[in-house]
């Protein structure tokens, strides 16, 4: 067996080559690199996709959870509750606008925000809520949006890894704003950097674009009704996007027919990833549990087999949050499952040949 990559952007890319590259012909053909129609169509079709009113393309996940905290008015001194166990640009945009983290620890069985730990965290200041549909896995969002609305909070969801991911039937974001990275690994990847943020709210939509585009209005060249800055989508990366999201279900049904054949091989080995019943798993990234994870990501990397941890480090521990004050010990949940989680391999050009094979590793170091 050859070496299986973590992920392989090379077979995706094979796959739709023509039609990539007809798209970023027209691009540089048409010299329409900033905003325009294809940013527009992209903004439209993601919309629609996600069955909201509006889409606003930025630069970045990082960018769309930073425009949209700021466009939902979060300032200096507010309080933003939210997991431990997420990528850092979740918090980052919080630190960005001087407002504080304050973290809530994960329900051991999804990896997602515990609902009943942010109750325990919300005070005169918190003024949002921001939960990560983490590995494609939607948080449990029903409580969550009863919190927020009994104390007159904002929701941003953190859709960055969960494109597609269903809550009760209902795509994500389930609350007013959603906030997504394109970034090339994710389950709907651009070529480069790339986000976006969903909303139905239209007065939050305009701000948002405002924002995103040095404070001014839709066909306003130099009139600057607010403060903005520059965290437009690349005109580039829409076009590509707009290829892509064609393909986007067919890539999502890939995902979950990997990880029901990963669950049937290996649910005697390893913890396998839960899904709920309020949930659709988009898995983004397929999490297995095992208390003898580091021998067992040693013994695949020897097979050609390449892994991650999804996150190594929790944020109330990273050196860059010092700061908070937070301790070990101070989220047990996350904290635990750092030290046993592992992802495998998980993309929609995987093969039952490679899965088998990677389930046969894992049964071989467990004996
Ligand atoms: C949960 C989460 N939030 C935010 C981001 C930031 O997205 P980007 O890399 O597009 O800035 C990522 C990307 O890795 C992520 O996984």
């Amino acid at each position: 067996m050859n070496k299986i990559p973590f992920v392989d952007l090379k077979a995706q890319y094979r796959e739709i080559k023509e039609e990539i590259d007809d798209a970023v012909k027209d691009v540089l053909d048409n010299t329409a690199f900033i905003m325009g129609e294809r940013v527009s169509n992209f903004e439209d079709r993601f919309a629609e996709y996600c069955n909201a009113k509006s889409c606003i393309g930025v630069s970045s996940g990082t960018s769309a959870l930073l425009v949209a905290l700021k466009a939902a008015g979060i300032k200096q001194g507010d309080e933003v509750i939210t997991t431990p166990n997420t990528f850092i640009a979740t918090t980052e945009a919080i630190s960005e606008l001087n407002a504080k983290v304050v973290f809530a620890d994960i329900d051991r069985e999804t990896y997602t925000i515990d609902p009943e730990k942010i109750k325990e965290k919300v005070t005169e200041k918190t003024k949002a809520i921001i939960p990560v549909h983490l590995y494609g896995q939607p948080a449990d969002m029903d409580p969550i949006k009863e919190i927020a609305q009994e104390n007159d909070l904002a929701i941003v969801e953190d859709c960055a890894q969960s494109h597609g991911a269903e809550y009760k039937g209902r795509k994500v974001p389930v609350s007013q704003i959603g906030c997504f990275s394109f970034y090339p690994g994710k389950n709907l990847g651009a070529y480069g950097d790339a986000g976006a943020i969903v909303t139905n709210d239209s007065e939050f939509a305009e701000r948002a674009a405002m924002i995103r585009d040095h404070g001014r209005k839709k066909g306003e060249k130099y009139t600057h009704t607010i403060i903005g800055s520059n965290y437009r989508i690349d005109a580039l990366q829409a076009a590509i996007l707009n290829v892509k999201l064609k393909h986007l279900d067919e890539w999502i049904a890939k995902r979950r027919k990997n990880a029901q054949l990963y669950n049937d091989l290996l649910k005697d080995e390893v913890a396998t990833p839960k899904e709920p019943e309020y949930s659709k798993h988009v898995y983004h990234l397929y999490v297995i549990r095992t208390k003898n994870r580091d021998n067992l990501q040693s013994q695949l990397k020897e097979n050609q087999i390449s892994t991650g941890i999804h996150y190594p480090i929790p944020l109330h521990l990273q050196p860059a949050y010092q700061d908070l004050h937070y301790k070990e010990g101070d989220f047990r949940d996350t904290e635990e499952s750092t030290k046993e989680i592992l992802s495998l391999p998980m993309y929609p050009e995987l093969t039952e040949e490679q899965i088998k094979f990677i389930a046969e590793k894992i049964k071989e170091a467990a004996s």
